[in-house]
């Protein structure tokens, strides 16, 4: 799942589109309100204009403050799933219930600070739990390796639950740490510059990073 913010931000339909024809599984919008995380990116206007650049699902990640006041104007242009952060939901379990109340599905992320115990009592209301694997706010940045252990804890818990939820990794995500990540039992890999960045272009990125990770699955018991 390629990340919007390392896209060329004066052509973002014609960058959704190419994503589209690179055979990317889905789409990230980093939602950034300049209070929670020092940057200031996407309204939902943005991605309204967007969304007929292509079919596949659309994710708004908000790493803003008083997300639940957001959240309906995010699904009205077009994104099929929600992720909040815990740090900024003061209701998070009612902000968790009107996500899938507005048909959307939805998801928590977690700074790499923040504990799993955060959202333990959460997971009955969860689809999706990214495990940030960068300090929020920035693309480009180093993948910081020591999140694996909790990204292995959070694999347990969801294997622990019972519940059909997504583990995703985000973050620093490219050809030397993608195998990492998917080891330590991440399922979506949300990756921004490794693909913007390959001189060999982005359809040769998904697939070699797709290979990567294939190669990378533990076999299954
Ligand atoms: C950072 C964002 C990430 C970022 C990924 O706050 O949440 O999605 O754009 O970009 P790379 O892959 O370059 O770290």
């Amino acid at each position: 799942m390629p990340s919007v913010l390392n896209a060329d931000p004066g052509r973002l339909f014609d960058e959704v589109a190419r994503l589209d024809a690179a055979g990317v599984d889905a789409i990230q919008w980093d939602v950034m309100d300049g209070h929670f995380v020092p940057n200031l990116t996407f309204g939902p206007e943005f991605i309204k204009a967007c969304r007929d650049a292509t079919e596949v699902p659309y994710e708004a990640h908000l790493m803003i403050e008083e997300p639940e006041r957001w959240i309906d104007q995010y699904v009205d242009a077009g994104c099929e799933t929600v992720i909040v952060h815990p740090e900024v939901s003061v209701h998070l379990h009612r902000t968790l219930q009107e996500i899938r109340r507005l048909g959307a599905k939805a998801g928590v992320a977690l700074n790499p600070h923040t504990p799993l115990e955060a959202i333990r009592h959460v997971l009955g209301s969860i689809d999706h739990l990214l495990v940030m694997t960068v300090n929020p706010g920035f693309g480009g940045q180093a993948y910081i390796a020591t999140m694996e252990p909790k990204i292995a804890e959070a694999r347990a818990l969801i294997d622990g639950s019972g519940f059909d939820i997504e583990l995703e990794v985000d973050g620093g995500i490219g050809p030397s740490t993608i195998a990492g990540a998917v080891g330590a039992g991440a399922d979506v890999l949300i990756a921004g510059s490794a693909l913007f960045r390959d001189p060999e272009g982005l359809e040769h990125a998904v697939s070699d990073l797709r290979a990567r990770a294939v190669a990378a699955q533990a076999p299954k018991a």
